[in-house]
């Protein structure tokens, strides 16, 4: 009922965990997968091992809107990351590698150590919203993602996912520039900052940090509604799904599959399989078989 495929990989169930959030030790990734996750996507990794920022480097926004969290990609470095893989693929559902670099060179070598260490497949972190040099400050630069995306599919022989920033009025000329990309995931989280009233300070050490949960959604929804009209390309859908309704938005905008973070701070790591069976639900209750015939289905001919 609802299982998807994504560039050719097949997925039990359309609910990945998202890039960022419990995904940087084997361990970690292992619970995720026995927890119901139909896919797994890493922490981004980077060419060396990163400490990230000072504290504060979350802060979660009041009424359940969702956190602003900047931790300045955190990360053990690729050559320190190969058993974590190698651990992490025994949990038994694809995993997706995500990477970061600061230009073409990086991005091809991070892959091709991606793909030796046995991922299904690549995400290219084109759109991390706060990290100098890195992220979406190549993001929304439709010369520097075609180059990126174009060596890596060349260098690579598993899919190549690019996850793209909401951070740009031109979302589609960037998606279009990443075509030769198997998927598009869309979108990173929102760059946004807040201020502590009382102290007179920003809150994140940062300053500036991305947006994620359910104030995000409809902004999330869309962008695949957008891209996918444009492009017809495989999308995975993500920001601020909650529940089961969420996901089937992002479906129906023109999502294969969706990724799933925030929503695990708010309702613990159960989320996946709770969410499923919403979703198992709604289509019992809609005569609905498969996912696939959702897919792009609220599209306004
Ligand atoms: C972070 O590590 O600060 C977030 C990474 C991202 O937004 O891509």
């Amino acid at each position: 009922m609802l299982e998807t495929v994504v560039s050719g990989i097949r997925f039990s169930n359309p609910l990945l965990l998202a890039s960022g959030i419990m995904d940087e030790t084997a361990d970690s990734m292992i619970r995720i997968s026995k927890s119901g996750a139909g896919g797994i996507v890493t922490k981004s990794i980077g060419m060396e091992e990163r400490e990230g920022y000072e504290n504060p480097v979350v802060y979660e926004l009041p009424n359940g809107l969702g956190l602003l969290n900047a931790m300045g990609l955190p990360n053990p470095g690729i050559e320190n990351y190969k058993n974590e893989i190698k651990n992490a693929l025994k949990g038994g559902v694809p995993v997706i590698g995500s990477i970061f670099g600061k230009d073409a060179g990086e991005f091809l070598y991070l892959s091709k150590r991606m793909e030796d260490y046995g991922v299904h497949a690549i995400e290219l972190n084109l759109s991390c919203p706060h990290a100098k040099g890195y992220g979406m400050e190549i993001g929304v630069d439709e010369n520097l993602v075609e180059e990126i995306v174009n060596e890596v599919k060349k260098s690579v022989n598993i899919p190549v996912w690019a996850k793209l920033t909401p951070n740009t009025h031109k979302i589609v000329d960037i998606a279009k520039a990443a075509e030769k990309a198997d998927a598009l995931v869309l979108i990173n989280t929102v760059r946004g900052m807040a201020i502590d009233v009382d102290a007179r300070v920003p809150v994140l050490k940062n300053v500036y940090g991305g947006l994620s949960g359910p104030c995000i959604k409809p902004i999330g929804v869309r962008a695949v509604y957008e891209v996918y009209r444009e492009t017809q390309k495989e999308i995975v859908g993500v920001g601020g799904i909650l529940n089961g309704r969420d996901a089937l938005e992002y479906i129906m905008a023109g999502a294969k599959a969706v990724q799933i973070g925030t929503a695990i701070y708010y309702r613990g790591v159960g989320v996946f399989h709770e969410i499923a069976s919403e979703m198992r639900e709604w289509m019992k209750k809609n005569k609905v078989s498969k996912i696939k015939e959702l897919v792009g289905i609220a599209q306004v001919r």
